[in-house]
């Protein structure tokens, strides 16, 4: 659906030359959610920009449905972009229009009758949620409310495509998941390919399926929803995915609270991660039975990533140094992804 074949976007200032994009490369299908994460100035916003040409690629190829728009003429490209629709953080309403007049606007060149422009806007209002607002101005709605009504004009012109530009991040943790709920929901019933660039994690978690890690100009790592948060692999990824799990955190109180001493080569404090619900159970169990191995889950969660299910618990095992080594190495041989706190895997 989009193919970004080594885009790269190379601003001029004072003569300096700035690489705010460097050779990315990235594919996003039908029907995808597909999350772009990065830290502020890591180039997000500029190469969703280049989806639509609103931001024109000093070199690379932007291929959507199968053309080049950066070959298109422009009266072509005016007609292609139509169907790429974008949100912003600030909403970008027309504050001297009501929420109708924003939602017709981008019709104004349609070919269809007034009332049915006005049908068709009201019928996205309808969509989105926000019907009885139709008649009153942005400055009368909150932030919230104000995205839905940028959603319903982002969608006035049946795009295939919604290219989200840090869209929840100046709402509230609330308003933030009624907004990503609103988003799947479209994703969903209109098959609407969505690519929603933030800086926060758990907007990824809640609703993509794919995720791209953004740092300077680059693409670092990419992958599912799941392997990104099983395995990530970057130093940066981690730290993402440590934002929306607050694993760290948890490891940290129970060092304070005195649960775990480094320095006692009897007991371990170890983070393991697994998919499926039940998986580790057993290899628990196991490492008691095999190898009396003492472990003492301290704290423990499940999540559903893709309605997967995604298991996080932390557990202290306790037993001699070798029966300890020989667990943690029946345990990777099980395949479960385990991390040691403050210490060497193995
Ligand atoms: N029009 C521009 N001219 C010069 N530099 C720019 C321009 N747009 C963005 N940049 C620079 O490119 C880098 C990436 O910016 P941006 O794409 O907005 O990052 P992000 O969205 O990840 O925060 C930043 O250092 C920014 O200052
Ligand atoms: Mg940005």
């Amino acid at each position: 659906m989009i193919d970004l074949k080594h885009i790269s976007v190379v601003f001029e200032k004072d003569r300096k030359r700035f690489t705010a994009v460097d050779d990315v490369s990235l594919k996003v299908d039908e029907g995808d959610v597909f999350g772009i994460v990065g830290y502020s100035g890591a180039g997000k916003s500029t190469l969703v920009r280049t989806i639509n040409l609103l931001q024109p690629p000093t070199s690379g190829e932007v291929i959507v449905s199968g053309e080049d728009l950066t070959k298109l003429p422009v009266k072509e490209l005016r007609q292609r972009r139509k169907k790429i629709g974008m949100i912003f953080q600030h909403f970008n309403l027309m504050n001297a229009r009501t929420i109708l007049g924003n939602v017709l606007y981008p019709l104004k060149d349609s070919k269809l009758s007034d009332a049915d422009k006005e049908k068709k806007a009201m019928d996205l209002l309808r969509l989105v949620g926000i019907e009885e607002k139709a008649h009153s101005y942005p400055r009368e709605l909150s932030g919230g409310q104000k995205q839905r009504v940028a959603i319903a004009r982002a969608l006035a012109n049946d795009p295939k495509i919604l290219l989200c530009d840090e869209a929840t991040s100046a709402l509230d943790p609330r308003t933030t998941t009624s907004i990503l709920h609103l988003l799947k929901r479209l994703n969903k019933e209109m098959n609407l390919t969505i690519v929603l660039i933030t800086h926060e994690m758990q907007a990824v978690k809640e609703i993509c399926n794919k995720v791209a890690v953004m740092e300077s100009g680059r693409v670092v790592e990419s992958g599912s929803l799941i392997d990104i948060f099983a395995n990530p692999q970057e130093e940066i990824t981690q730290q993402f995915v440590n934002t929306a799990s607050h694993w760290d955190e948890t490891i940290d109180k129970l060092k304070d609270h005195g649960y775990f001493n480094a320095d006692d080569p009897t007991s371990e404090l170890i983070h393991l991660r697994y998919i499926g619900a039940s998986a580790t159970n057993p290899v628990l169990n196991d490492v008691f039975t095999k190898f009396h191995v003492k472990t003492n889950i301290l704290s423990g969660s499940i999540e559903f990533l893709e309605d997967v299910p995604f298991g996080n618990l932390v557990v202290l095992f306790e037993g001699s140094p070798d029966a300890i080594k020989q667990a943690k190495q029946y345990m990777i041989d099980q395949n479960v992804d385990l991390r040691v706190v403050d210490k060497e895997v193995i």
